[in-house]
């Protein structure tokens, strides 16, 4: 694959290969629409694979993407091309552990590429999936990455699209919870996604008015969180928890040492719950509830649009100027571009002095 050279390309088409990878989100589609709209009407020439990099891995499958073939699709959950959080090209195992993929299926995508006459990659990807690109692009294939998940915990940028629309499934979720804790006087432990980053429950539970919001950044005093529970039922009757899935539960596990445990922090509130019930049996009616792939799924919120949107003309932008090896992010309202390299992954974490987290706080709402 050649480097973009304006002047020797600019009779020929361009084909730009897209390729969706990692989990999927509300916004993907949207993003892909706009890029295929951008360019062709300047001529270029879109190709998309089939189940994120595994497409452009021997047996090949992609397909060809036109105005027709993305029109009515923006507003569409999950992904056209279809995606997937592992396979070969995965560039991470376990909790945040990235390693190198095998150079031996790097240069199989970069010849099947080639075969293609693919000039570029515009990839929409989490962190291990854009970490997989940053090696593509260590070996000259162009690339431009757009920066996607709900846990919104890439450091690259201030937002990433399928957030705010998860947030949005996540308080609607307590909002509904409120009205049966109340009626029962129950304790509800609500479970959010978001891995090791607490960005979901924070918002969510700050905008629905969670009781307590529990967050995987900061160890939780099973303890001290009974003492307020116990004392907050006296007050109020009934309590409705925002948890992390990501929390830390101290547990004697062999959770965080297993290969796929990004996978397998889902349960950490009935965990949580057990734990309550054991250790202060009979103090309270517990259920819990795990939000789950819900978060991921359904029709992005208008905010999601308009962001996947941005992203789409950006990463488009960028291809067209032959900004390669760099990724589309947000940072303070504007759109810049970053590099993209092997620290894509670094995690962005909650931390006590975000203006969300201490909203909580001064409204009273438990936080660990
Ligand atoms: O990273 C996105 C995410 O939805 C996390 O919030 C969650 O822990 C994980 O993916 C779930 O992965 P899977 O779809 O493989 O169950």
């Amino acid at each position: 694959m050649k480097q973009r050279d304006s002047r020797i390309m600019s009779d020929m088409a361009h084909k730009i290969g897209i390729i969706t990878a990692g989990g999927d989100c509300a916004g993907i589609n949207a993003v892909v629409a706009t890029i295929v709209k951008m360019g062709s009407a300047q001529g270029y020439e879109y190709i998309g694979f089939h189940k994120g990099w595994e497409g452009a891995l021997s047996p090949m499958r992609y397909r060809t993407l036109d105005l027709e073939s993305v029109r009515g699709i923006s507003h569409l959950g999950g992904t056209i091309l279809k995606t997937t959080n592992h396979g070969r090209f995965s560039a991470k195992i376990g909790r945040g552990e990235k390693h190198a993929i095998d150079p031996a299926i790097l240069l199989e995508a970069k010849t099947n590429l080639d075969s293609l006459g693919i000039e570029g990659l515009i990839v929409i990807g989490g962190d291990g999936s854009l970490a997989g690109a940053s090696q593509m692009a260590d070996l000259g294939v162009n690339i431009i990455g757009v920066p996607k998940t709900i846990d919104n915990d890439l450091s690259t940028t201030d937002v990433t699209f399928g957030f705010s629309t998860a947030v949005s499934v996540a308080v609607e979720a307590l909002d509904k919870i409120h009205t049966t804790a109340t009626s029962h006087g129950r304790v509800f432990l609500v479970e959010c996604m978001g891995r090791t980053a607490g960005w979901i429950t924070l918002h969510a539970g700050l905008a629905a008015g969670a009781d307590a919001i529990l967050l995987p950044e900061f160890p939780l005093d099973l303890g001290q969180f009974v003492g307020f529970l116990e004392q907050h039922m006296q007050t109020h009757g009934s309590a409705v928890i925002a948890v992390a899935e990501g929390i830390t539960l101290n547990l004697p596990s062999t959770m965080q040492d297993k290969e796929n445990a990004e996978n397998q922090m889902v349960g950490s509130s009935y965990t949580l719950m057990q734990m309550i019930e054991t250790q202060f049996p009979g103090k309270f009616e517990l259920r819990n509830v795990i939000l789950g792939h819900t978060q991921r799924g359904g029709s992005p919120n208008a905010e999601d649009r308009i962001l996947a949107r941005r992203y789409g003309i950006a990463a488009f932008e960028a291809y067209q100027q032959g900004q390669f090896k760099t990724i589309v992010s947000m940072r303070s309202g504007q759109i810049v571009l970053s590099p993209l390299t092997g620290e894509i992954d670094v995690v962005k974490r909650v931390t006590k002095d975000n203006p969300i987290y201490q909203a909580a706080q001064k409204l009273g709402v438990y936080t660990n």
